[in-house]
């Protein structure tokens, strides 16, 4: 019997710290003001330019889905390695200098403690409220990784994605069908440039010059953005009308063909994330209470081993 009990014992320890040990309170003794600072610097940062909460929310989902939340998207290229923030898809990464000085902070108060992964995800989460959003408690105890490649953005979705490739895609971190639905809710949030999306509005295919599934009145505005000659490499169109609000928005237009990529308009190829899309669009409460529960668990992927002093550059 005592030995039964000891095993369930392990057993429930081994599943509660096997998962990722992260805790709430990481630096209530080590860095009590830690959090604040870094809120401190987000804000600051947002009051000067109203695209830092995108900018810093695609940062963190860009870090967590390669070597998991380890702080790799904030390292700087080397010698011959080329970092992840040089690889091809980091068209729309900025803002780094928000992370960097919410760092600089964090380092006044207490040298060598918190992880500029850590950082990131409090900071992902302090975007998403400074934009209107819900919040949320972040658990913290990440380290920093060491390792940061380009050739590893390959791993990322891309906007043209189909359904079972964004499954494969989220499955393979650990995430459902739902934190896809739920988490794809970020692009509430933020501005695309025309490469993502021209696939859709201009020689989509043998038989149709625009994607079928993209309302025709938005297709046309997207084709006056996008010029296909005279290419400005920043043209794009925001995500949608209120981009720089953390709304259900998103969801609604993604019901009519309105929104830009098709990995959003995939969500409704398929009766479960149909249905999902469905409710969030009907209840802004049930998104975030989904997306909150997503963001935890996709900010908890394990990642690195150590504490980094510049958040550019490994110990
Ligand atoms: C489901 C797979 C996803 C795909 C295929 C995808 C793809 C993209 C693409 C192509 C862009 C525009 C890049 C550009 O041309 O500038 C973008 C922007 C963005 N994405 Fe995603 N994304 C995905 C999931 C997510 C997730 C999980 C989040 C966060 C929870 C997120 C947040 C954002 C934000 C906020 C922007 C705007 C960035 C800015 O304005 O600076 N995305 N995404
Ligand atoms: C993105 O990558 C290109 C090279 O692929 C690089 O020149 C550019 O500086 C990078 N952008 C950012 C924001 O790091
Ligand atoms: C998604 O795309 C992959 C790769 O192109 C293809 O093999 C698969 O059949 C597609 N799945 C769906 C549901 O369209
Ligand atoms: C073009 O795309 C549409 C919509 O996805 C599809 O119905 C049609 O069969 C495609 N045509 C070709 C030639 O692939």
């Amino acid at each position: 019997m005592a030995v039964i009990v000891a095993l369930v014992c392990a057993l429930i320890f081994s599943v509660s710290s096997l998962g990722n040990g992260l805790s709430s309170n990481y630096y209530e003794k080590t860095c009590p003001n830690a959090e604040a600072a870094i809120a401190d610097a987000v804000k600051k940062a947002f009051a000067n330019d109203k695209k830092v909460p995108a900018a810093i929310l695609r940062m963190h989902f860009h870090d967590c889905f390669i070597r998991g939340c380890d702080g790799s998207v904030l390292l700087k290229s080397v010698g011959q390695n080329t970092a992840e923030k040089d690889g091809p898809p980091n068209v729309s990464l900025h803002a780094f200098y928000v992370i960097d000085n919410a760092k600089k902070a964090v380092e006044a108060l207490c040298p060598g403690v918190v992880s500029c992964a850590d950082i990131l995800a409090l900071a992902a989460r302090d975007a998403v409220v400074l934009a209107g959003g819900p919040t949320w408690d972040v658990p913290k105890g990440r380290k920093d990784g060491r390792v940061s490649k380009a050739s590893e953005t390959r791993s990322l979705p891309g906007p043209a994605f189909n359904i079972s490739q964004l499954q494969q895609s989220f499955s393979q971190r650990g995430l459902s069908m739902e934190d896809l639905v739920a988490l794809s809710g970020g692009h509430t949030l933020g501005f695309s440039h025309c490469s993502s999306f021209e696939k859709r509005i201009r020689n989509f295919n043998a038989t149709h010059d625009i994607d079928p599934t993209i309302h025709p009145g938005f297709a046309s505005s997207l084709r006056s953005v996008c010029p296909a000659k005279n290419k400005l490499n920043n043209a794009g169109a925001t995500m949608d009308p209120s981009s720089a609000t953390f709304d259900n928005t998103y969801y609604k237009l993604l019901l009519q063909g309105k929104t830009l990529f098709s990995s959003d308009q995939a969500l409704l190829t398929n009766q479960k994330t149909q249905q999902l899309v469905s409710k969030f669009a009907s209840s802004q409460k049930a998104f975030y209470d989904a997306f909150v529960k997503s963001m935890i668990k996709m900010s908890s992927l394990n990642g690195g081993q150590e504490v980094r002093l510049d958040c550019k550059v490994v110990r």
